[in-house]
């Protein structure tokens, strides 16, 4: 893992989920209810954690529902310490688990308006897949669903 001293990052504890989610909630993200609890039970080694002697700072996941797919999400540094290259530590060390996992594609999902992450992908080599449209249904769309 990226040692950019005192930048330490490294598999985060169930506690940590918690404090990641908390910070995709303080993003607007509206994280659901249960997310860490189902996240966790899907793969409980998919979540890394930037610490700044001790504090922690950063957070991204990459959550695997199979063999050969794991969604890539909660990727957040604290506000107060953006800009300084951790975030972009967290993405080279993702990049090292694909590449030594023999992973060949990595995908992720940023919101249109957010274009500094939008421009900062682009300058890292990740294209845009304009062409895909997510689709999502909620709790009461599932509910309905399940009952026609
Ligand atoms: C996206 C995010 C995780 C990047 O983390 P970070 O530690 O700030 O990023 P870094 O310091 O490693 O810099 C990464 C790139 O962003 C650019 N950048 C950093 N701060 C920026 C800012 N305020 N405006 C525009 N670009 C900025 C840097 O120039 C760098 O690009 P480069 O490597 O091509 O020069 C962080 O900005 C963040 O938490 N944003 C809010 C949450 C979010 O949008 N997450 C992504 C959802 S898809």
């Amino acid at each position: 893992m990226t040692r950019l001293h005192p930048y330490v990052v490294k598999a985060m504890t169930a506690a940590e989920v918690g404090t990641a989610i908390n910070w995709a909630a303080a993003e607007g993200w509206n994280p659901g209810l249960h997310d860490a609890d189902c996240f966790l039970a899907a793969d409980a080694g998919g979540f890394l954690m930037g610490f700044l002697d001790e504090e922690p700072v950063a957070s991204i996941s990459v959550v695997r529902y199979g063999r050969s797919f794991a969604f890539l999400g909660l990727y957040i540094v604290k506000p107060e310490h953006r800009g300084k290259g951790y975030g972009r530590a967290l993405l080279v060390d993702l990049a090292k688990i694909a590449r030594d996992r023999g992973c060949g594609r990595m995908e992720w999902a940023v919101l249109d308006w957010n274009d500094p992450a939008i421009q900062f992908y682009r300058r890292m080599g990740a294209k845009p897949m304009d062409e895909w449209t997510v689709f999502r249904l909620t709790d009461d769309g599932i509910a309905t669903l399940a009952s026609s």
